[in-house]
């Protein structure tokens, strides 16, 4: 486990657990809506986040600080070299403190170590924290993608 110290209260992430679920799932929530996407209620989105943890490929991440989880990350395994970042997400008031950090540190260890040497993203374009972050922890953009509404 690894930890960061915040308000003089240390911040760890460790692997998710089951009883975590329901915390990934408000999370993934709050994350859908501020990302302006379908708006699930939290029961659907456990659906979907007890699948993907029930399933080898995927890895979760959370940093809990004292008894409460702020944040959450992960990725899916797409090949034996591959790995998909799924998107993050920091509660608003623990946010610039480097929990995203802490957890990206630690999914890259644990991906590593399966024999996993590149990691692809997506972000929106118009999602500057994001990018920001994404950059500031050495992603770079090798694709864009372009829409058209009509
Ligand atoms: C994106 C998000 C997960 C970042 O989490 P965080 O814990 O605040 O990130 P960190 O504190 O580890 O930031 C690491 C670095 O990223 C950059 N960064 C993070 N947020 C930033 C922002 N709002 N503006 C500019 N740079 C930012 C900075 O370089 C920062 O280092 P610094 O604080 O020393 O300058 C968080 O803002 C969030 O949950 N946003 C809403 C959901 C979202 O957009 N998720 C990404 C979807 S792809």
């Amino acid at each position: 486990m690894k930890a960061v110290e915040q308000n003089k209260d240390l911040v760890e992430v460790r692997l998710a657990t089951k009883n975590n679920l329901y915390r990934i799932a408000e999370m993934t929530r709050a994350l859908t809506i501020h990302l302006g996407a379908f708006e699930w209620t939290v029961e659907n989105h456990l659906k979907h986040v007890t699948r993907r943890f029930l399933n080898p490929r995927y890895i979760h991440i959370v940093a809990v600080k004292g008894k409460e989880i702020i944040g959450f990350t992960g990725a899916e395994l797409k090949s034996t070299r591959t790995a998909y970042m799924m998107k993050g997400y920091v509660e608003p008031q623990h946010r610039r403190k480097g929990v995203m950090c802490l957890m990206e540190a630690m999914l890259i260890e644990t991906l590593k170590k399966k024999g996993i040497n590149k990691i692809d993203l997506r972000v929106d374009s118009n999602n500057k924290e994001g990018k920001n972050t994404w950059v500031a922890l050495g992603y770079k953009t090798i694709k864009e993608v372009m829409r058209k509404q009509i």
